[in-house]
């Protein structure tokens, strides 16, 4: 970035120049350049309009476009010269414009704001980014559709069994594809998310000039469709002064990073050797400088730390916006740098795990030995009770009791004798108990409509994939 001064474009009432420290506080372009085809695109759609209506005569309009063109080639080559002194994405792009076309240049401003501006960029940014990651999120969504069809039959035939949880101690046996698809559920929300906000943002600011409109006999409407939204801004003030379109961006994202977390913390707690349920890819973890035999969850990690800067860039922003007065203020200068942040943040996340998962290693075999213990089927047989008539609450009380005994005795639910069973209730017997207790058994009978049963689960991914085959 290069620190030449020259006038500036706002300078007509300024008698002395501006303190070195308070350009570098002021300045946007080290991280608004980020909004350059944005704000090339804008400019573009804006000259054509003032031609169309008559504001500009048609060679003015052919010179700005064919300077615009120029700089656009340059952004987009690495080579255009950003200037801090030019402060801002609009004004470097302005000004060298003038430096290349002369003063006719100077006609592109007519009608317009910085403020309707970078409104109009920023929102098509964001627009474009929200339907990125949307789509990124799709191709997540996808792949624990994949993931829960493969392990249906993926233990020999058979699903593979996985231990439900809640308060992280073992509480019935699910299906693995199930757990997939409660992952597949949460991401088709989140990016319908960004699909309703993405929707909702698709209105142009442009022509709402500095706050109040303009005498100009603009055609908002052109410039709209121009720019691919579909329709302009209904107030002003509100084009202008509004960052809600942001904060929605950043609270789907903060939804979607609070998903991304905690499916990053059962990866790694499931990848321990305590657990022992899941081998994550060579390539998507790394070793230790002193323990050679460590294989580190670091992705997973990293997604489940950096919540904390998408969480962080929403709060960042919901405070810059509160207590702003009507309209524009520079405040929302700083709306930039976070969106930026957790969008980059929240893609390569996104990439990271949709190729990460598909190559994990699932351990039938210890998942369905972890899916038994800790008396997993407990419910089963005090179900198997409630349905021949015992009341359920007392069904509790009974099989309660036989889990205590059996965990005094160090020994599982199947392990008691006739006897012990009996006792407990006259409809219970070892054999009765046996085949309730299975944690085959348990999941068949949960056939209630999105449970865990195999008949249930293949009926939902079938569903899933059918959801994915439809445009989005
Ligand atoms: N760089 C500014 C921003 O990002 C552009 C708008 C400046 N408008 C103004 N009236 N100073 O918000």
């Amino acid at each position: 970035m290069t620190t030449t001064t020259d006038k500036k474009l706002w300078g007509g009432r300024f008698a002395e120049a501006t303190d070195g420290l308070v350009e570098l506080y002021n300045a946007s372009v080290p991280f608004d350049q980020r909004l350059a085809e944005q704000d090339v695109r804008g400019s573009l759609a804006h000259v054509a309009m003032l031609g169309a209506v008559g504001i500009l005569q048609p060679d003015e309009v052919t010179a700005i476009e064919g300077g615009l063109h120029g700089i656009l080639a340059d952004i987009r080559a690495g080579t255009f010269e950003w200037r801090l002194d030019r402060e801002d994405v609009h004004m470097n792009i302005e000004a060298t414009l003038r430096d290349r076309i002369g003063p006719v240049a100077g006609k592109l401003h007519t009608a317009r704001s910085r403020n309707d501006q970078v409104a109009t960029d920023f929102r098509l940014f964001t627009k474009e980014a929200a339907l990125d990651l949307a789509g990124k999120v799709r191709a997540l969504r996808a792949v624990f559709v994949a993931e829960a069809h493969k392990h249906l039959t993926s233990n020999g035939g058979e699903p593979v069994i996985l231990p439900g949880y809640t308060h992280l101690q073992v509480a019935q046996p699910i299906l693995l594809s199930h757990w997939c698809l409660a992952y597949a559920e949460m991401l088709e929300r989140d990016e319908s998310r960004f699909r309703d906000a993405a929707a909702r943002m698709n209105e142009s600011p442009l022509g709402a000039a500095a706050l109040a409109g303009t005498p100009w006999p603009l055609d908002r409407f052109q410039t709209a469709s121009a720019l691919g939204f579909a329709r302009p801004t209904r107030n002003s003030l509100d084009s202008v002064g509004s960052r809600d379109f942001a904060l929605e961006f950043l609270a789907a994202g903060s939804i979607l990073a609070a998903h991304l977390s905690r499916l990053s913390e059962e990866l790694i707690l499931y990848s321990t050797f305590e657990f022992g349920f899941l081998t994550l890819p060579d390539s998507h973890t790394t070793g230790s400088s002193i323990m050679p035999q460590k294989k580190n969850p670091d992705v997973a990690e990293l997604a489940r730390a950096k919540s904390g800067r998408v969480f962080g860039a929403l709060m960042g922003l919901l405070t810059v916006v509160k207590g702003t007065p009507l309209a524009y203020n520079k405040d929302l200068q700083e709306d930039k740098e976070p969106l930026f942040d957790a969008y980059d943040t929240l893609s390569i996340t996104l990439r990271l795990f949709t190729d990460m998962l598909p190559r994990a290693t699932w351990h039938a075999q210890a998942t369905l030995a972890a899916a038994a213990r800790g008396y997993s089927t407990a419910t089963d047989l005090a179900d198997f009770l409630a349905r021949s008539g015992v009341p359920f609450r007392e069904a509790h009380e009974i099989v309660g009791a036989l889990v205590g005994l059996a965990s005094r005795t160090g020994r599982q639910l199947w392990d008691l004798t006739d006897d012990e069973m009996r006792a407990a209730h006259p409809l219970l017997s070892a054999d009765v108990a046996q085949a309730q207790l299975t944690v085959q058994a348990s999941v068949a009978a949960r056939a209630s409509y999105g449970g865990t049963a195999p008949t249930q689960v293949r009926a939902q991914v079938d569903d899933a994939q059918r959801r994915l085959e439809v445009n989005a």
